[in-house]
């Protein structure tokens, strides 16, 4: 079946002013989807209160959708805002003690990293960390001999946010879980094209962004505990819906007479008020990358991304700072140009040529995302824009 890209693009008017190359940062929602999402989103905006209990329904069909793309059981959905979310009550909420061990990627996101520092400040557990390399196998290597008897909790990228670099996560995991640790991969740069399937990965906890591949709502996360892990976590946050309905609260001087349960399942991290609009608007940017096919959006974007290094990698001065079998890395590409910083060039891109992208400080470069929508247009466009910036190093 041929991939219908033309159609749907003509679904994403902004296609056709701007280059958009970065749905690892956030994606962009097709006019369908946004459609819907903005109608429930005024309404419950404009009339409130009863407005959001016609749609409260959202929030359970967004659950079910979210659970059938990871093949988890909806009682191990979260609804987040984001991705950090996820990383953070998990790393937050997790029953540590002083001298613990927390093992991370070595390219990890400021929502794995800063974490770990505050546990490490606060709590007194140590952070370790393992290198990423081009050959997963490596990659391995140096994970398994970064994990120790300590090692309580590993918390790494399935892809890495600033090489596109894929890890070998589930044999991480089982290696992890065979010592005794729990794992948490975060998969804010493979849910939304890779199929991630939660079973099969094996992990205690998944992690994601709404907003980047799967062009949900700003603002919108996924966080996936396994069943068996839900109680020994410790809610570091929790606010009206964290504890079943019928909370004693006017025994709160008499706290041992009190026998609140959890609310059941992985909505315990979901406290406090909810706006149903976001539920439905992921809810429906699954839906509308389900309409077009799991497997023929893969295809694309393996195809795209294959030829993308390959035009990049011809240019004279250019650098592709990701690996180039496919199945090592992602849609992600990092690239870098002799004698421009990486800052320099994402901001030229930008201001010259109106390419979305974004910097990448280590290694220097520029980091390319090839979404679902993605067409070899938008590569013509890219490369004439490199190849107009390599010949005039230095704006005039
Ligand atoms: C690997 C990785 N983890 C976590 C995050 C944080 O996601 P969010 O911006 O949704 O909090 C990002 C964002 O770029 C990421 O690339």
């Amino acid at each position: 079946m041929t991939y219908a890209i033309d159609a749907i693009r003509r679904d994403i008017p902004a296609l056709a002013d701007v280059v958009y190359m970065n749905y690892g940062t956030e994606g962009v929602m097709a006019e369908s989807v946004l459609a819907p999402y903005i109608e429930m989103l005024s309404r419950f905006e404009r009339y409130g209160h009863f407005e959001r209990m016609k749609i409260a329904d959202e929030m359970t069909r967004c659950h079910e959708t979210v659970a059938l793309l990871v093949k988890c059981r909806v009682e191990e959905v979260a609804i987040t805002r984001n991705g950090t979310d996820g990383v953070s009550m998990v790393l937050g909420s997790f029953p540590f003690r002083e001298g613990d061990e927390l093992l991370i990627g070595g390219e990890e996101h400021p929502a794995i990293v800063y974490p770990a520092f505050a546990l490490q400040r606060h709590r007194g557990v140590r952070v370790r960390r393992f290198a990423f390399h081009d050959d997963p196998a490596q990659t391995l290597a140096a994970f398994a001999s970064a994990l120790t008897p300590r090692t309580r909790v590993v918390a790494f990228s399935h892809v890495s946010c600033e090489t596109g670099k894929r890890t070998p996560a589930r044999a991480i995991v089982a290696a992890a879980q065979a010592r005794g640790a729990r794992v948490l991969v975060d998969g804010a740069q493979t849910i939304g094209w890779m199929d991630v399937d939660f079973p099969a990965l094996g992990a205690d906890y998944l992690t994601g962004s709404a907003h980047k591949w799967l062009c949900g709502p700003k603002g919108s996360g996924i966080l996936i505990v396994h069943r068996d892990r839900l109680d020994e976590l410790v809610p570091a946050y929790v606010g009206g819906g964290s504890f079943g309905v019928d909370f004693p609260w006017t025994r709160l001087d008499r706290p041992e007479e009190i026998h609140a349960e959890w609310a059941a399942g992985a909505t315990r991290f979901e406290y406090g008020m909810r706006n149903p609009a976001l539920y439905a608007g992921l809810r429906l940017a699954i839906d509308h990358m389900s309409g077009i096919g799991w497997d023929e959006i893969r295809r694309h974007q393996r195809r795209i991304t294959d030829a993308l290094k390959a035009r990049l990698a011809a240019i004279p001065g250019v650098r592709v700072q990701t690996p180039a079998d496919f199945d090592a890395s992602s849609p992600i590409l990092n690239f870098a140009v002799d004698g421009i910083s990486g800052r320099d060039l994402s901001q030229r891109l930008w201001n010259e040529h109106r390419v979305v992208q974004r910097a990448v400080r280590e290694p220097m470069g520029v980091r390319l995302s090839n979404g679902y929508c993605t067409s070899t247009d938008d590569h013509d466009r890219l490369v004439a824009a490199i190849e107009a910036i390599r010949r005039v190093p230095v704006p005039a």
